[in-house]
């Protein structure tokens, strides 16, 4: 993927040494939503690192091998078609074996000022349920503390945070690998939102059209992908808090979570010329995209249960790609878009604000959806708040535990004047004529 974002003149390879203490962190801030970012440098290791990857719907799209537009029904079929993975024994990312302090060799970066430490913030992790055995993968922030230790952040409800008690309730740490630069596919992949014990590693196989080739970890039983960059190989110790400090939240500002838990490492593995994988985190465009596009889809799959006519989905980046839905309806008919709100604050902890839109609207353009919003709206019929439901632990405005969530009906309804959705625009001939015209005027350099 780096290599076909270079040959679209959208990555930058940067030779000059860069520090991971901030420096880093602010290039990767600075071009965020223009440039993926290759830095060959880094100081204090000899791996090179990579960031700004899957920064928007277009990145993503790339990443998948499929239009824009069809994104959503990729993720939505690999989620009701997923295809399990294949154990294979030699992996290029057993290449290099390292043992001793081991996170002392990467270019951890420390991203933002009032942070108390460096963070490895594209790690996906990878685990077994100690009883079921069932595989999970999701993302989690790890704060290195030594060159063996972090503490990695997972909220209670997750299931590596439920995996993570379980061992610690039998007395033993969960045994789980750090995984820095899969294909992004199964990055995306490990991003859903699926039941405990469905296992993300078999949607990203249907995603890449072919089962995830996984190999056995060298300290563990756990599965990884074979191609990716670098494994940590460790345990997660559920009983050992550890109080983290202040850390950045999608929605950019600093939460102060309390206590995340001890991860120690005993040994790595990666590919000869491995290279690091950075994700900006806060309110950073990959960070808001890789979370966003993977909620829109598990949300689509939840509504499509109950409302046949439900379009595109969208997790918008004025809601930090976690806590705004607007939902396509199809002529909703009378109460669907109200049914529509109920599912998605089911569904998803973190979302607050559900907008519905006629399937005109392109859900992800929050301009024509506050278009919407502001022509096909009467707020005293269409909006609908719902005080004290329970608010996710990163929600803003969380006040013991609750928030009020919002609901706008934003679609046209049977009755209302015609104003709100009679578009006006030239005829679609006049369009045709015009657009031929200026592909000539272009063709001939009149620009
Ligand atoms: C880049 C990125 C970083 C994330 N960091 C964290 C984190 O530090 N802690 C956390 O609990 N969830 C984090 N998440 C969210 C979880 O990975 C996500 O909710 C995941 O679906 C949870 O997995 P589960 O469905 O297996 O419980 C992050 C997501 C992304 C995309």
């Amino acid at each position: 993927m780096l290599e076909a974002l270079h040959r679209e003149g959208e990555l930058l390879v940067i030779d000059t040494e860069i520090d991971p203490l901030y420096d880093l962190s602010a290039l990767l801030s600075l071009t965020h939503e223009s440039f993926a970012v290759r830095a060959n440098r880094l100081k204090g290791s000899k791996f090179p690192a990579f960031g700004n990857l899957l920064s928007s719907l277009d990145r993503i799209a790339m990443a998948l091998s499929v239009p824009r537009t069809s994104i959503q029904s990729r993720l939505l079929d690999s989620v009701q078609n997923p295809i399990p993975p294949v154990i294979v024994r030699n992996a290029p990312v057993q290449e290099c074996l390292f043992e001793e302090g081991v996170l002392a060799h990467l270019p951890i970066p420390t991203f933002f000022d009032k942070e108390t430490g460096p963070y490895i913030s594209a790690g996906m992790m990878i685990a077994r349920d100690p009883e079921t055995g069932l595989g999970n993968a999701s993302y989690a922030r790890l704060k290195i503390l030594s060159p063996t230790e972090a503490l990695i952040g997972i909220a209670p409800n997750h299931h590596l945070a439920i995996m993570a008690r379980k061992a610690a309730d039998k007395g033993e740490p969960l045994p789980f690998a750090v995984v820095l630069g899969a294909h992004p596919a199964i990055q995306l992949a490990a991003c859903l939102y699926l039941g405990l014990g469905d296992d993300e590693i078999h949607c990203a196989g249907a995603l890449l059209g072919e089962p995830v080739r996984m190999v056995r970890c060298l300290k563990s039983d756990i599965l990884v992908p074979a191609e990716a960059e670098i494994v940590i190989e460790g345990h997660i110790h559920a009983d050992t808090p550890v109080v983290e400090g202040l850390v950045s939240e999608y929605h950019g500002m600093y939460e102060d979570y309390g206590s995340g838990v001890l991860a120690t490492f005993d040994s790595m593995s990666t590919r000869g010329d491995a290279m690091f994988q950075v994700i900006e985190p806060g309110y950073h465009a990959e960070h808001i995209y890789l979370a966003a596009v993977p909620i829109a889809a598990s949300l689509k799959a939840q509504l499509s249960r109950f409302i046949l006519n439900v379009g595109e989905v969208a997790v918008t980046a004025s809601g930090s790609g976690r806590t705004n839905v607007v939902v396509q309806i199809n002529k909703p008919r009378p109460g669907q878009a109200r049914r529509a709100m109920a599912i998605c604050w089911g569904a998803v902890s973190i979302v607050k604000t559900v907008t519905i839109v006629d399937a005109d609207i392109d859900p992800w353009d929050i301009n024509a959806v506050e278009l919407a919003k502001s022509t096909r709206m009467r707020v005293e019929r269409d909006v609908l708040i719902i005080p004290g439901l329970p608010a996710d632990r990163s929600e803003p405005q969380e006040d013991g535990s609750m928030v009020t969530k919002i609901g706008y009906d934003a679609t046209c309804k049977p009755g209302d004047r015609k104003e709100g959705y009679d578009k006006a625009v030239p005829p679609q001939s006049a369009y045709d004529r015009m657009r031929l015209v200026i592909a000539a005027a272009t063709a001939e350099g009149n620009i």
